[in-house]
């Protein structure tokens, strides 16, 4: 009896009967007690179980061919029918809860591990790949930055402008009147006006930062602006929207030699040649006078047009209140695409702006990478 109740092999796993119940099993067959603790052990745990691995051999202990509620349900045949009833209908919910929790936790478990392996192998689509791929500076950012930090070196400040501008800065202010025939060659955008204000133009150069800047602040000034600027053209050599970087020095012995000294210098330091040959031609420009058109001489033995230049002419102060009897300037403009082409070696000027990726990647400058 005894034996066919708890065999040897027969292990409680985690449960320790106590002494009086073991007594009483031994002598009248198992209690009620006992199939409870068990019930209650087992379920507590199947709780604390952490992996599928440690609840199958939990299973197993309990409702497996030699688990502990099998082996008590087998010994059922050796009970009255009255006991086989009642310890039978207690084994069955025992077995039933077990099941019931073995079940919940297993689904617990496995929706823990699919959590864990769902964060782990997250993939985050708005990261880029690795080693990120580094960004490049355009070549005319590029470019701008040089011309800046070059003429930053000699005292001037950068001064900004629109690029829709009105017609007087544009050009009146510029000495260039209504029916001047620089209008026409400038190929100017002109944009509807509204009623009683000046007529608007996308700026053809920029030029009108001068005028802006002398009415704004008294000489000595020395500025340089830097942007776009607009004319009706397109084709290898010219675009709608193009970059200017004009300069204005003002001031009361401002003359020619400065303006060629300070062209030179410039010249020098953004194409990396000391001995860089400059030519001065004369040129013509409403707002300047002289004039002059500056070429440099190129590896190939030809000379470049690079900008154009001028002392300021002394209708252009006057119009900014200026007295060109006290004071003097000189201006200059150049292309910032012309002269980048030069350095780098571009040949067309429309692939500035393609956003062409493998040209970006080519003519593009390597920065320091921001983390
Ligand atoms: N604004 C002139 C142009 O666009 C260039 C220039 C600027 C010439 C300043 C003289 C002085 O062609």
């Amino acid at each position: 009896m005894i034996n066919t109740l708890l065999p040897p092999q027969f292990s409680l796993g985690n449960l320790a009967i106590p002494h009086a119940i073991r007594e009483h099993i031994f002598d009248e067959g198992f209690p009620m007690e006992m199939i409870g603790q068990l019930k209650s052990q087992v379920l507590a745990d199947v709780e604390k179980a952490t992996s599928l691995h440690a609840l199958e051999d939990l299973r197993v202990n309990a409702l497996g061919k030699k688990g502990q509620l099998t082996l008590l349900m087998k010994d059922l045949g050796q009970k009255s029918p009255e006991e086989r009833r009642v310890i039978g209908a207690e084994l069955n919910a025992a077995k039933e809860a077990i099941t019931t929790a073995l079940d919940q936790r297993k689904t617990q478990l496995e929706d823990a591990a699919i959590n864990t392996r769902l964060a782990s192998e997250t993939l985050d689509v708005s990261l880029p790949p690795h080693p990120s791929p580094k960004g490049k500076v355009h070549p005319l950012s590029y470019v701008m930055d040089q011309v800046i930090h070059i003429f930053g070196q000699m005292g001037f400040v950068v001064a900004e402008g629109p690029d829709i501008e009105e017609d007087f800065y544009n050009f009146t202010a510029l000495n260039i009147p209504p029916e001047h025939p620089a209008r026409q060659e400038q190929d100017t955008f002109y944009l509807p006006s509204l009623p009683d204000q000046q007529p608007l133009v996308l700026r053809t150069h920029t030029s009108p930062v001068q005028i802006r800047t002398m009415l704004n602040e008294k000489p000595p000034i020395r500025i340089i602006a830097l942007g776009r600027t607009y004319r009706s053209d397109y084709d290898a050599t010219h675009t709608p929207m193009f970059h200017q970087i004009e300069g204005l020095v003002v001031d009361t012995k401002t003359h020619m030699g400065h303006l060629k000294g300070c062209l030179e210098e410039f010249c020098r330091l953004f194409f990396e040649d000391p001995s860089l040959k400059l030519r001065f031609r004369p040129g013509y420009f409403p707002f300047t006078e002289p004039s002059a058109e500056v070429d440099i001489a190129w590896k190939n033995g030809n000379w470049l047009e690079i900008l154009g230049c001028g002392m300021v002419h002394p209708n252009v102060l006057r119009n900014c209140e200026i007295d060109p009897d006290v004071y003097q300037g000189f201006a200059f403009g150049m292309g910032i695409e012309r002269i980048a082409m030069l350095k780098y070696g571009i040949e067309d000027l429309r692939l500035f702006f393609e956003s062409d990726l493998r040209w970006l990647n080519h003519y593009g400058f390597a920065t320091e990478v921001r983390e």
